[in-house]
């Protein structure tokens, strides 16, 4: 089956769809019928509703859901600042550093002592969630649970993770994911979770997407199916606890910074909801991968699996896969983009490196218009190599995250993490030779007009 074997078995009910609507109830009767605001709502629920988008945006873009749950979120205490060192490494404010430079770092190693919310390590980014804009990159690293009284939510940004160890339990206001590796997940901006660690220590990338939000791509001359199926994504169901007594922190992440308040009722107390606006995982074994059936390969974007309105962020995998082009340079060409490509790896080999220096938890970051392709060992082999039908990347899993946006990066991701590897450029292409070779007879031909043409009168040319 195309699906990955997980060591963690699942443990909970989803719905299954992609952007729908979506409704789901865990006390029958709890959701209203037609209406969304009854003057008494079933069971004396609240009504509360959370809108993703203005109002007004059009029809397949509009995502809000509707809740019904036992207290509303605005019974609070007002926002305290939380202390700022706590959470001073993820801070997208701070100055970041510029360099054309190819980048590549070492796994991240693992700081135990750490829950979600103070996991988060900024390793670049680009724009401002104040005026939502750009996107930031992060790396986290936890070995704690969260707090069981403390919720947590980003005002700032929609949340993809890509885990790479570890298993998350994430209990959300609209109900339970259980993410495992090579599962992505995708929190909404304001929507409330808690993070519990099952399976110890967890790492993993992190993308906060302050503009625009994750789509699929169209499929253009695909059709209508392939790459992530629309019916492979997974959304919680309605799940809630009840507690009107106990002291509940609820902290936030707004415009970079932490606040926390307190409330004396659990914040996952939803009963029932209904709407478009949800969080959602993904298997990314489900992926469905295309590629050239003859010769040359296809560009990257065949492996589009995530892609953001505005084009901000899009994110390709490359799963194990057959390439049986012919007469075909099999690794990817040499390249220079208009699109920083940063990628990551979630387990074994990426077939496009054979230097060693690419580790599953570790990155590389050829930015906007950053040189690169093939190290020299893996273009060597692959210009010499018979070629048959054959599977690459079996028991890999890479990914590559693209933006246009110039990506100024932390002291954390140049310094501080002691990860980045000093020496990547020399030992991924410095070991590249010259080898081309014309024959005597090859003539080279003279770009100066007096030598190419005579001039008639009118300054045409003859040939
Ligand atoms: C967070 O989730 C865990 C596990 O589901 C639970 O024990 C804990 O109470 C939750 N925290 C809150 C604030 O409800
Ligand atoms: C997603 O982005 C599109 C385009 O920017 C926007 O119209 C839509 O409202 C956004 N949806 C959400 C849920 O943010
Ligand atoms: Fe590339």
């Amino acid at each position: 089956m195309p699906m990955t074997k997980f060591k963690t078995p699942e443990k909970y009910a989803y719905l299954t769809g992609f952007g729908q609507y979506q409704e789901s109830e865990a006390i029958k009767g709890a959701l209203p019928i037609a209406q969304n605001t009854p003057q008494r709502p079933p069971y004396g629920l609240y009504t509360e509703r959370i809108t993703g988008c203005p109002f007004i945006s059009p029809r397949n873009d509009n995502h809000q859901t509707w809740l019904y749950r036992i207290m509303p979120s605005a019974h609070q205490r007002p926002f305290e600042p939380e202390p700022e060192e706590q959470f001073a490494h993820s801070r997208f404010g701070q100055k970041l550093n510029y360099t054309p430079t190819q980048l590549r770092w070492s796994p991240f190693d693992i700081d135990e002592s750490l829950d979600w919310i103070h996991s988060m390590r900024l390793l670049g980014g680009a724009g401002d969630p104040a005026t939502r804009s750009g996107v930031g990159f992060f790396i986290f690293t936890a070995g704690q649970s969260m707090d069981p009284k403390i919720a947590y939510f980003s005002a700032d940004g929609d949340l993809l993770i890509i885990l790479q160890q570890g298993v998350l339990d994430i209990r959300t206001e609209l109900g339970h994911l259980l993410v495992r590796p090579k599962e992505i997940c995708v929190i909404p901006r304001g929507i409330r979770y808690n993070v519990t660690l099952p399976d110890g220590p967890v790492r993993g990338y992190a993308f906060e997407l302050f503009q625009g939000n994750f789509t699929l791509p169209d499929l253009g001359p695909l059709g209508s199916f392939g790459l992530a199926n629309a019916r492979d994504f997974q959304i919680p169901e309605a799940a809630f606890d009840e507690d009107t007594t106990h002291e509940y922190r609820i902290v936030a992440k707004f415009n970079d910074r932490l606040f926390s308040s307190v409330q004396d009722h659990t914040p996952f107390d939803i009963v029932a909801w209904h709407g478009s606006y949800y969080p959602y995982k993904y298997d990314l074994g489900r992926f469905m991968t295309i590629g050239s059936v003859s010769y040359d390969h296809p560009d990257p974007s065949i492996f589009t699996f995530l892609t953001s309105s505005e084009q901000v962020f899009e994110m390709a995998i490359f799963p194990p896969r057959w390439l049986a082009m012919e007469n075909t340079m099999r690794p990817p060409w040499y390249h220079r983009n208009t699109m920083a490509e940063y990628m990551g790896l979630i387990e074994g080999e990426y077939d496009g490196r054979t230097d060693g220096g690419f580790r599953a938890g570790g990155a590389s970051l050829h930015t906007v218009m950053g040189a690169h392709g093939p190290d020299s060992e893996t273009h060597r082999k692959a210009s010499v190599a018979e070629l048959h039908p054959q599977k690459v990347g079996e028991g890999s899993l890479a990914f590559v995250v693209e933006t246009p946006m110039l990506l100024g990066l932390s002291d954390w991701a140049m310094k501080g993490c002691g990860k980045r590897q000093e020496n990547y450029n020399a030992q991924t292409w410095l070991g590249l030779k010259p080898h081309y070779e014309f024959p005597a007879s090859a003539k080279r031909k003279s770009t100066l007009l007096k030598d190419v043409v005579d001039m008639d009168v009118n300054g045409y040319h003859q040939s």
